[in-house]
């Protein structure tokens, strides 16, 4: 991969400097009263998913130097560099083919030579098979009893990916069966998950791409130790299988290759929910609506490589991420669904956002002078805006906002969804247009009260608005941000796709964990020596 000059040597970089400073004083009010068709101008669509990008601080000017820098990045490219299948994670000299998880069958995609999509879809028949089984109630557990409970057990993309797209299309899910999903390490977890459970009609699903995930191998043993406990070791084979790309590790574990389900290093595991890794996703929303939702990305994956930038939507949302986190100093990215399903998306994205970019190190291995990543947070509207909305409306900092809303509800209540989607546009408002102080004292607030109930506004926002939420929109939305990620990695060129980071704190609890049994002095710093002193005293 050719060597990227830094960004701030790019005369692309220091024309959106110079740009930059003459935007900062420019108020969205008058943006708007400039262009009285910005709303409909600075709005693009694809995949089902309608963006309006217009209340944010930038012009057509802004845009064309965004596009130009993605240009002078080679964003082209590296697209395509990533969909043929080329090693784009540069220090695992992998290629990153979450795309080839969506390919139509027949489609051709080859990593180093080999043809991957009709393995691709040779899996997930499988896994349609194994799921129309468990639909069917004719997989049965060891007693003879129809699996109705599902239990999957993985960390960060092995359940974050699943938990996310279990909860958001639980409208379509199965209500006979019942889901659960256990990560930590702490026994809380499993020992609540399993408290009403009943091994005999469960089945457990153990997801790890390298199925040596202290966490998940951990709480693989508790499961087996339950199941076993209660239904004698040979009940194992009937009530596990196995997602991951480690097939020794797995047979070693004790579960029938059979009933495992692999994918491929090619894979990153916060990439991983539309592979084998979505399993739980495919038994509770059945096969066919898998595959919209695998159809959904695609939808958003061709409209990445195709549509000219300043219609791409990845390429839009990533250009005005870097736009904020570099030129306006925002550390922080919210992401506001106003719907209850995507409870768990803005958490299932921090992996995906955080893991991706936050990388200080270029693929050169130079030190990057620039801020990468924001950090990504959220809740679902309207909770949030009475609990951390002040903070976005009146704090200091400047917090980009994506609101995220449907047309239409999967569950109409009298006129609930009207009124939750009449907050979704109101703060998008309020956030944008704010309220001035002649506004506030025309109200006639008495003057001591007047500066608290002003509203700044020029507070930047995108909105997605979709019809429906439905698996095919999910997709959409998941890639939407996978490749918007993606793009900033590009612009700030560094490699989304490893997670080195990790590393450090793994092997530091592996020295730890045998000092918290013993009674040998710790030899570490003097604060964890003393905290592990306290902690061995009391246990
Ligand atoms: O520790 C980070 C990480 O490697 C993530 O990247 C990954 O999603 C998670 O752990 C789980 O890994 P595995 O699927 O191999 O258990």
């Amino acid at each position: 991969m050719k060597i990227q000059p830094p960004l701030r040597d790019l005369p692309e970089w220091n024309a959106l400097e110079t740009h930059a400073a003459v935007v900062r004083p420019l108020h969205l009010r008058e943006l708007f009263a400039r262009d009285p068709r910005r709303g409909e101008r600075f709005a693009a669509e694809a995949a089902g998913v309608y963006l309006d990008y217009s209340k944010n601080r930038v012009t057509e000017e802004t845009l064309r130097l965004l596009v130009a820098l993605a240009e002078a990045r080679g964003l082209r490219a590296r697209i395509e560099a990533m969909f043929r299948g080329e090693a784009v994670n540069t220090t695992e000299q992998r290629a990153a083919l979450h795309v080839a998880l969506r390919a139509e069958r027949g489609e051709k995609i080859a990593v180093d030579g080999a043809e991957v999509v009709g393995e691709v879809h040779a899996v997930l028949d499988r896994m349609a098979a194994f799921a129309r089984r468990v639909r069917a109630g004719e997989w049965t557990g060891s007693t003879g009893r129809p699996v109705r409970r599902v239990l999957n057990i993985g960390i960060g993309g092995s359940d974050l990916g699943p938990a996310m797209a279990y909860r958001a299309l639980r409208h379509y899910a199965r209500r006979d069966l019942q889901f659960r999903f256990v990560s930590n390490v702490d026994g809380t977890d499993f020992t609540e998950a399993v408290r009403d459970l009943d091994p005999a009609e469960t089945l457990c699903i153990v997801c790890s791409k390298t199925f040596t995930t202290l966490e998940t191998m951990r709480n693989a043993r508790s499961a087996r130790a339950w199941v076993a406990g209660a239904l004698g070791e040979d009940a194992v084979a009937r009530h596990f299988v196995a997602v991951s790309t480690n097939a020794a590790e797995v047979k070693r574990f004790g579960i029938d290759e059979a009933n495992m389900f692999g994918f491929w290093e090619w894979v990153g595991g916060r990439y991983s929910m539309e592979s084998a890794i979505g399993l739980s996703t495919m038994i509770a929303i059945g096969p066919e609506r898998f595959h919209e939702l695998l159809g959904g990305s695609r939808a958003m994956d061709r409209h990445f490589r195709s549509a000219p930038f300043e219609r791409n939507l990845p390429v839009l949302l990533g250009l005005l991420a870097v736009w904020y986190n570099n030129f306006f100093g925002a550390a922080t990215q919210a992401v506001l669904p106003y719907d209850q399903y995507l409870e768990r998306f803005p958490a299932y994205l921090q992996q995906l956002a955080m893991e991706s970019n936050g990388k200080g190190v270029t693929h050169g291995g130079a030190r990057v002078e620039i801020d990468t990543c924001p950090v990504y947070w959220g809740e679902p509207g309207t909770n949030g805006q009475h609990s951390f909305f002040q903070l976005l409306h009146q704090g200091t900092r400047m917090v980009p906002c994506d609101f995220i809303g449907f047309c239409r509800s999967l569950n109409p209540l009298g006129d609930q969804h009207d009124l939750l989607m009449a907050n979704f546009f109101a703060q998008t408002e309020a956030l944008a247009f704010g309220k001035t102080l002649e506004e506030v004292r025309a109200e006639g607030v008495p003057e001591r009260l007047a500066p608290h109930k002003v509203f700044e506004g020029n507070r930047p926002s995108n909105t997605l608005l979709l019809d429906r939420l439905t698996p095919a929109a999910l997709g959409a939305l998941v890639a939407l941000y996978e490749h918007s990620i993606f793009t900033q990695g590009v612009l700030w060129d560094i490699n989304p796709f490893d997670q080195w980071g990790v590393e450090l704190g793994k092997v530091l609890a592996g020295r730890i964990a045998p000092e918290l049994e013993g009674t040998a002095r710790p030899e570490h710093d003097s604060s964890t020596n003393a905290l592990i002193r306290r902690y061995r005293e009391r246990k």
